[in-house]
C-alpha cells in the first residue's frame, strides 16, 4: 500500500484525509456513495443547506485551475454550513518566495479544519498530510497525474446512479490515460467495486504502464474498445503534462479516438456517455455526443457536490479532537 494510501486512514480504519482511492476499502466507498445520496436533496431544496460543519473553516488551495472541483467543493462545503476561504494563489505570498508548505502551515495556524488542495506535483497532497496537524484533514482536489479520488468517487456514483450492479459492467477509458489522474483514481475504484471488464483505450503513445497490474486491459483500437460496453468515459488530451509524448496531429487524434455519433453505435443500447471536464469540443468528443441523450456529463458535475459534502460530512464526523 503507498505511503499516500496508508496516511488517510486513522487507527480505527476511519478515512482522515482523502489522498487517493487506492486501498480504500469497498465497504468505505459504498458507505461515502450511500452518505452522497442521501445529500442530494439538499441541492434540490430551497434552503440549500446543513448544519453538519458549521463552525469548521475549509480552504480551497489550487496551485493549478480549475472549473468544476474548486466550485464543487466550494458549494459543498457552504451546503454543510462551514466557513470557505478560496487563496488567490496569484496574489498570494508565494509570488514573494514562500514555499507551498510554509503557506499551508500559515492557514493551519488560522485554525483551519480542512484543506482542499490541487497541486501540479504527484504526491504533493500527501506531503501535505504528513506535515499537518491531527486537527487537520487534507482532501487531494488532482495531484499531477497520480490521483483525483473525488471525481473517481462521482464517477463511480453516478454510475451507481445509472447502472445499479458494478459486477456486471463493462467500462471504457479512453483517451489519454497516460497522464490522467482521473483514469487512475477511477481504475482503482472501479475495480474495488467489483468491476469486471476494465477496458483502458488509447494510442499507443498515451497508454498507461502496466494497466493489466491495476486490473485493468489495454485496448489500442477504438472500435474493439467500445463494442458492448455500458459506460464509455472520455479524457481530455493533458497538453499541460505532456513533455516528451505528445499528440500533434488533433484530426488524426479525432479520427481515430474520438467519441462520435458514429462510433456510439457500438456501445450498449442503454450505455452512459461520460466525461470528467473540461471537454475539448471535436478532439476526443463531439458536440452532440457530449450534449447527447447519453451522456451524463452534467449530472457529473452535480453529483460531485453531493460526493464531496459526503468525503468532508465524513471526515469532520471522524475527527479526534
Ligand atoms: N474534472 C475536473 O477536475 O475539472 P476541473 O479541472 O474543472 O476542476
Amino acid at each position: 500500500m503507498s505511503s499516500a494510501a496508508s496516511l488517510q486512514i486513522d487507527s480505527e480504519g476511519r478515512l482522515r484525509h482523502l489522498l487517493t482511492t487506492e486501498g480504500l476499502g469497498k465497504d468505505l466507498i459504498l458507505s461515502i456513495l450511500e452518505t452522497a445520496e442521501s445529500f442530494l436533496p439538499v441541492g434540490k431544496r430551497q434552503i440549500k443547506s446543513a448544519p453538519l460543519l458549521r463552525g469548521h473553516t475549509v480552504v480551497n488551495l489550487f496551485f493549478e485551475p480549475s472549473t468544476r472541483t474548486r466550485t464543487t467543493f466550494e458549494l459543498a462545503a457552504k451546503r454543510l454550513s462551514a466557513d470557505v476561504l478560496n487563496l488567490q494563489m496569484e496574489s498570494s505570498s508565494k509570488s514573494k518566495g514562500e514555499t507551498d508548505l510554509d503557506t499551508l502551515l500559515t492557514l493551519q495556524a488560522m485554525g483551519v479544519d480542512v484543506f482542499v488542495i490541487r497541486h501540479p506535483d504527484k504526491g504533493a497532497t500527501a506531503g501535505f498530510a504528513a506535515e499537518v496537524g491531527n486537527e487537520v484533514a487534507i482532501l487531494n482536489a488532482g495531484d499531477g497525474a497520480n490521483a483525483h479520488p473525488t471525481q473517481a468517487l462521482l464517477d463511480a456514483f453516478t454510475i451507481q446512479r445509472h447502472k445499479a450492479d458494478f459486477g456486471n459492467l463493462s467500462i471504457a477509458i479512453v483517451g489519454d490515460v497516460l497522464h490522467s489522474r482521473v483514469a487512475h483514481s477511477n481504475i482503482h475504484a472501479l475495480k474495488t467495486l467489483g468491476v469486471p471488464d476494465i477496458r483502458i483505450v488509447a494510442p499507443e503513445a498515451l497508454m498507461m504502464e502496466a494497466p493489466e497490474q491495476l486490473g485493468a486491459t489495454p485496448y489500442y483500437d477504438l472500435a474493439s474498445g467500445l463494442k458492448d460496453v455500458d459506460v464509455v468515459m472520455g479524457l481530455r488530451l493533458q497538453h499541460e503534462r505532456m513533455h516528451e509524448k505528445k499528440i500533434n496531429d488533433l484530426p488524426a487524434y479525432h479520427r481515430d479516438f474520438g467519441l462520435t455519433r458514429d462510433n456510439m453505435r457500438l456501445l450498449k443500447p442503454d450505455a452512459i456517455v461520460m466525461h470528467p471536464g473540461p471537454i475539448n469540443r471535436g478532439v476526443e468528443i463531439d458536440s452532440e455526443v457530449a450534449y447527447g441523450e447519453r451522456s451524463v456529463i452534467l449530472e457529473q458535475v452535480r453529483n460531485g457536490i453531493a460526493v464531496r459534502m459526503a468525503v468532508m460530512a465524513m471526515i469532520a464526523g471522524n475527527r479526534q479532537y
